[in-house]
């Protein structure tokens, strides 16, 4: 008898004859996502009839209960769909749909005394599925902490997918070249974090709605099965926080080709809507500004002979950019803290008082003639307290002075975050660890008192949180134009076609464009100059979306080439639609974007170090409208090495029915404004 038992109980288990399955598809039928119910909570997904994600494991473990994990089953699932069209005050598109179909699969232990449960959220959509864990209050789970994620995406033939890949949890925060590997070489990435199977689907993984949690890398745990690697506390936790609680959305976007990938809504879909009721104060736009000038050592961030923040200097500048049309100069640099090694000097930055040299109070009256705003700037070398405990008052000054925007700046090696504790303890924490998320957004809510968006630079990563948080406008968060006055070395041809399909996912990166110089050094320099021709400079501004761009050069070099300089003075910053049209990822890219409350088009495209003809079909453009297309192109004999500079800018008049053939030179780029007639 005891020996049929047996039998039964491993046929049982094998075939699984009692396990539920869940399912869930997409509103297309493409993407589907099942549930397995075998006491183990998991997940996997195919698209398309190919299983992209096979059986990836589910949960959470925590320092004072059992985990949430194995001997959790289904006990309950509901299912709901929605179809929506919502809006964004600015950004790459006006109108943003959201259509998905829900699954909310409850687990619970079977334990009779010590019953718990938890949740988890799918969403899928047409681009791709989120999933998040909820949990509820229950017995003996009030404060808690995290020492574990369980979450696993476990890629099918990982050997053969080709993944971009930044290293996590790295000295230089997010700001690394791009690896290009098969899966199995990953080591610990960020998100987000994208690859291409065998078959041809690409796929990105990341996170939305990054709040009061610590920030998801991923770590390689068995070739092909990545795992969450959430990025700790100083004290090694990972997520401290209290029930009920939600974590961020897990993110997979899933395309069938690389182009997909960047018409996607998912992590703005899966963000809250804006919190912070009217912000028509929040105002997308172009600037210039005191900067290059001490990333090319012209100019220091400390007082002296070469201080670049002098209230002569700002006021040349308001009136350069008066005169073409932008509407902010930033000034770094002004305030004292600058002078010494500055990188670890975070504890004597004093955001309100200013060196001899420069009268806020002069260049911001100045500005307010010239209808141009001072933007702000915050360097805090990562000593976060002592940001925090001038916060308040340095805002009031900037709103004072009419200031819109401020920069801020967290220079300091990762895991290098200085924050004293109550006790008064220096305790050193990480860029992307669960305190640092929610310092970040504590800047952004406690600015948006003093109607003052925020650019963050060195920042936890984006997660969409500008839908809820419209004032949180730009970030940094990657190799931006700074690593070619300086990076050893700097970024390669190929950085600005990985850009798009990786860190651009996240959201609007303040890149700051358009260097006309690319011989500070001389062409020679290899090690200190940008890697590209002239109007690969140019198409960053559509390539690299933002809703606030810097146009980043000194105003001399845009003064000796006025007829180049003319595309950025019309290249807007807020769109009505963008369109990702052709790429490959890190080959080439190609965008068009119609201006919001206008008519006017404009497409920017640029290759790596390969030069390539593209043939652009024109049938973005409004059929019933005649355009004249300004073309900013690579001049024949342009090559980014030796030949940056040779452009052609010429003018045709086209309709959406034609196609035009442009060629790219290596490292090379084409910017076009389609000027409605
Ligand atoms: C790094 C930022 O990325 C850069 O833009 C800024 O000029 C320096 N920090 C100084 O704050
Ligand atoms: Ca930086």
């Amino acid at each position: 008898m005891k020996k049929i038992i047996f039998t039964l109980a491993v046929l049982l288990s094998s075939n699984n004859l009692f396990a539920e399955t869940l399912k869930v598809t997409s509103p297309d039928g493409k993407i589907v996502l099942s549930v397995n119910d075998d006491e183990k909570p998991s997940y996997e997904i195919s698209f398309s009839g190919e299983n992209i994600i096979k059986a990836s494991r589910l949960g959470l473990a925590f320092k004072n209960a059992i985990p949430f994990s194995d001997g959790f089953s289904i006990s309950a699932n509901q299912k709901k769909s929605a179809n929506s069209v919502w809006q964004l005050p600015w950004g790459e598109r006006k109108n943003v749909t959201d259509n998905h179909n829900e699954l909310l699969v409850t687990f619970s232990t079977k334990h009779k005394d010590d019953a718990k449960k938890f949740k988890v959220r799918f969403r899928l959509f047409n681009d791709g599925v989120g999933f998040r864990y909820e949990v509820p209050k229950q017995k003996d789970l009030d404060q808690v902490e995290i020492i574990n994620e369980f979450t696993e995406f476990a890629i099918n033939d990982g050997k053969k997918a080709t993944a971009w890949w930044i290293p996590a949890r790295g000295w230089n925060r997010y700001e690394y070249i791009y690896n290009t590997t098969d899966v199995e070489s990953v080591d610990r990435a960020h998100t987000p974090f994208t690859f291409k199977l065998d078959s041809g689907t690409h796929i990105s993984i990341h996170e939305a709605a990054l709040v009061n949690y610590a920030a998801m890398t991923i770590n390689q745990k068995r070739p092909g099965v990545l795992k969450a690697d959430l990025t700790p506390w100083s004290d090694g936790i990972l997520v401290k926080t209290k029930t009920d609680f939600k974590s961020p959305w897990r993110t997979i976007q899933i395309s069938k080709d690389a182009v997909g990938l960047l018409n996607s809504d998912l992590i703005l879909n899966l963000n809250e809507p804006n919190k912070l009721g009217d912000v028509s104060w929040v105002e997308p736009a172009k600037y210039v500004g005191i900067w290059w000038g001490m990333h090319i050592n012209k100019n220091t961030w400390g007082s002296g002979e070469k201080h670049g923040a002098t209230t002569s200097e700002t006021l040349r500048y308001i009136d350069f950019a008066a005169e073409h049309g932008f509407s902010g100069v930033l000034v770094e640099g002004w305030n004292v803290g600058w002078d010494g090694d500055w990188f670890f000097n975070g504890d004597v930055f004093n955001f309100s008082k200013a060196y001899d040299d420069f009268d806020i109070k002069a260049v911001s009256d100045y500005g307010k003639k010239k209808g141009v705003r001072l933007i702000g700037h915050h360097e805090t070398s990562g000593n976060v307290t002592n940001y925090r405990n001038q916060m308040s008052d340095a805002y009031a000054l900037y709103e004072k002075h009419g200031v819109r925007q401020v920069k801020t700046g967290y220079v300091a090696d990762g895991g290098d975050i200085k924050r004293i504790d109550k006790n008064g303890i220096i305790r050193k924490e990480w860029h992307d660890s669960q305190f640092m998320v929610s310092e970040y957004l504590h800047s952004i809510t406690e600015a948006a008192k003093y109607k003052i968006s925020i650019n963050t630079h060195e920042p936890i990563k984006d997660t969409g949180l500008r839908r809820t948080y419209p004032n949180w406008i730009s970030r940094e968060g990657a190799r931006g134009q700074e690593f070619n006055a300086w990076g050893t070395p700097p970024n390669p041809p190929e950085h600005t076609t990985i850009l798009p399909f990786t860190r651009m996912l996240a959201g609007p990166m303040d890149f700051t464009p358009g260097i006309f110089d690319m011989g500070f050094n001389g062409l020679g320099d290899k090690s200190n100059r940008p890697q590209t021709t002239l109007a690969k400079q140019l198409a960053l501004y559509v390539v690299l979306y933002s809703p606030i761009q810097m146009a980043a050069d000194l105003p001399k070099n845009y003064q000796a080439n006025l007829a180049a300089f003319q595309f950025i003075k019309d290249v807007p910053t807020n769109w009505h639609k963008s369109k990702a049209i052709a790429g490959e990822v890190g080959e080439y890219v190609a965008f068009a974007r119609q201006e919001r409350d206008g008519d006017d088009w404009f497409v920017g495209a640029l290759t790596d170090e390969k030069s390539r003809t593209l043939t652009l079909k024109l049938d973005f453009l409004d059929r019933s409208k005649r355009y004249q297309a300004q073309i900013y192109r690579d001049g024949k004999n342009a090559e980014w090495i030796n030949n940056p500079y040779e452009m052609i800018i010429e003018n045709k008049q086209v309709t959406a029915k034609d196609e035009l053939v442009l060629p790219l030179a290596t490292s090379g780029g084409v910017a076009i404004r389609f000027k409605a007639l």
